[in-house]
């Protein structure tokens, strides 16, 4: 059984989903999430800048607690872990993958799936909780209630598409644990460095679901 990232959440219902361009942002980012409640980060590999952000994220932030995402492949995987990340997050797992996670014990907590056979694979694989992505082209809230029935003992994280007008609907669906996103910190606002919006922005989404 793979651990449970309830257990790391604490509580936290919000996720933000983080592209960092330029090494320089991470620390003011994420000091200014985690002083507006939001401790929780997903810091994507989508950016050359990443793993250096991740390193200083997590070596200089009190209190963050730095997720990797969009990890694809297994070298990703090992460089995540040698950056200091605390926790895994993909958009979706393939065969590869899974045997690399099966392989580490570096906490992978929210593989991606997509459709029912996936979140099965991973279900089997010993994963309950997972990221439904993209969620709002899935079929968002219609989608969480279709697949409640049949996989009953999975709850997610659904990102993509979530915005502040639809989280508090997708936080109320008793399978879900947490929401995640961009919205909160955009690239075009981080590019701006304007830290006083992205503060306001976490701190609205800080209430979200409590
Ligand atoms: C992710 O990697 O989870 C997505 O980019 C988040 O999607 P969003 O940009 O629609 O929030």
């Amino acid at each position: 059984m793979h651990p449970n990232i309830s257990t790391l959440l604490t509580g936290a219902k919000v996720i933000p989903v983080l592209v960092i361009e330029d090494a320089a942002d991470a620390l003011p980012l994420a000091q200014c999430l985690v002083d507006n409640g939001l401790p929780i980060l997903e810091i994507t590999l989508r950016s050359e800048a990443a793993l250096q952000a991740i390193e200083t994220i997590a070596s200089k932030v009190e209190g963050a607690k730095v997720g990797v995402g969009s990890i694809l492949t297994e070298v990703q995987l090992n460089e995540a872990q040698s950056a200091g990340g605390q926790f895994g997050v993909s958009p979706g797992v393939s065969q590869k993958l899974l045997q690399a996670l099966e392989m580490s014990d570096w906490p992978f907590l929210l593989p991606g799936a997509g459709s029912l056979s996936e979140m099965l694979t991973l279900r089997d694989a010993g994963f309950t909780q997972q990221k439904l992505f993209p969620a709002a082209v899935l079929g968002g809230v219609s989608m969480l209630k279709s697949v409640a029935g049949p996989v009953s003992d999975i709850e997610f994280c659904p990102t993509g598409g979530i915005k502040p007008e639809n989280a508090e609907e997708f936080l109320s669906q008793p399978n879900v644990f947490a929401i995640g996103g961009t919205w909160i910190a955009p690239l075009d606002l981080v590019r701006a460095k304007d830290w006083a919006e992205i503060g306001r922005r976490a701190a609205e989404a800080s209430k979200l679901g409590v």
